[in-house]
């Protein structure tokens, strides 16, 4: 079932519909993502949230066309503007990463080779896809680092990775994933390994971009925190499957998914005294491989009840929310 934001009146730009990706593992197929369905909306910023191995890379790597696993299996659909992504020719996909979509790596590191300045690095992915000179090139990185709110940019521009800080380097990396104006951008974990300070800046700044370049953002996450800070609308992972989706606001107001609960519950308060420690959700969610029958969420889940050995199915919960849970909490059904 594709996931809708109602509210929103701009067009969808990406559809992603019932996206399954397996590997094969002793003898049968294991799923790191299974029934994946949303719709990115232009100028959304769509969080996509869930604890470690909830299948966020996967999902964002899939849509992306950069997983090459030998025996990993894709199937379902991903529309960007209308055009089918999966099972797009390397050619045409390497055309559109870049141009129209861009990633935003998870490991800060990979995203520059530490042995060319990152003004070069930025220039070449600038003319990797239009016919401009060099000089020309590095006015366009000039101007994109000066936008990204890097000090004095054309200095900066003459750095290499590691002489940088790790808020400059964020910084840069989104420069150059902005180089080709996107429409699209997928950041996965963009501000992990920066500290609180920073962090907030590069929220900002993902914020802002679709004012100042129109952007639409998948923005990944483990912290439900960042959610609240920045994103329209949210999707919540568990084990490789949507637990629930919703719009932040309506989502963080009144979550229909037990996980959804126990996240926010670990989001430490705005104001007030902070407790000596967060809550933490009891247990670790399963490997793809050991995936529990039914609701895979119902071994950690106070609310389990015998009906959680099957699969529940993701439906409207109100509040233009859908939650994959027999009791959500939308008092539909009753305990
Ligand atoms: N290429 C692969 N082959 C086999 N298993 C994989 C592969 N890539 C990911 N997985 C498994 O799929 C599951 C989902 O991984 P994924 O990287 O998407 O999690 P994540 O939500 O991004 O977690 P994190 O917050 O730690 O980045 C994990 O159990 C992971 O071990
Ligand atoms: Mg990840």
């Amino acid at each position: 079932m594709a996931v809708n934001f109602p509210h929103s009146t701009s067009q969808p730009l990406l559809e992603v519909k019932d996206l399954c990706v397996s590997i094969p593992s002793y003898g049968r197929s294991v799923a790191l993502i299974e029934h994946i369905s949303f719709t990115l909306r232009e100028r959304e910023i769509l969080g996509l949230v869930g604890e470690s191995g909830s299948g966020k890379s996967v999902t964002a790597t899939a849509i992306m066309g950069l997983l090459d696993t030998p025996g990993l299996k894709i199937t379902g659909s991903v529309r960007f503007r209308g055009q089918e992504l999966v099972g797009l020719s390397a050619r045409k996909m390497r055309a559109i990463r870049g141009r129209d979509i861009a990633m935003i790596f998870q490991d800060p590191m990979t995203a520059f080779t530490p042995v060319y300045t990152v003004g070069w690095q930025i220039d070449e992915q600038i003319m990797a896809h239009e016919r401009l000179s060099r000089k020309q090139a590095r006015e366009r990185t000039v101007q994109l680092l000066a936008e990204m709110g890097v000090p004095d940019p054309t200095r900066t521009a003459n750095r290499y990775p590691h002489q940088l800080s790790g808020g400059l380097r964020q910084r840069a990396v989104i420069a150059m994933a902005l180089s080709c104006n996107p429409t699209l951008l997928i950041a996965d974990e963009p501000t992990t390994a920066l500290d609180v300070t920073v962090q907030a800046q590069i929220l900002e700044l993902i914020s802002t971009l679709r004012d100042t370049h129109g952007s639409s953002v998948l923005l990944i996450t483990h912290d439900m925190g960042v959610v609240a800070e920045t994103c329209d609308s949210v999707m919540v992972l568990y084990s490789g499957r949507i637990a629930e989706t919703g719009l932040a606001e309506a989502l963080f107001a009144h979550p229909r998914h037990p996980y959804t609960t126990a996240l926010l519950n670990s989001i430490p308060p705005f104001y007030g005294e902070r407790p000596h420690r967060l809550p933490a959700i009891a247990g670790t969610p399963p490997a793809p491989h050991e995936r529990p029958a039914g609701c895979a969420f119902s071994p950690r889940c106070h609310d389990a009840q015998t009906i959680c050995s099957t699969i529940p199915p993701l439906s409207p919960a109100g509040n233009g929310q859908q939650a994959a849970c027999f009791f959500s909490t939308s008092g539909q059904q009753e305990h």
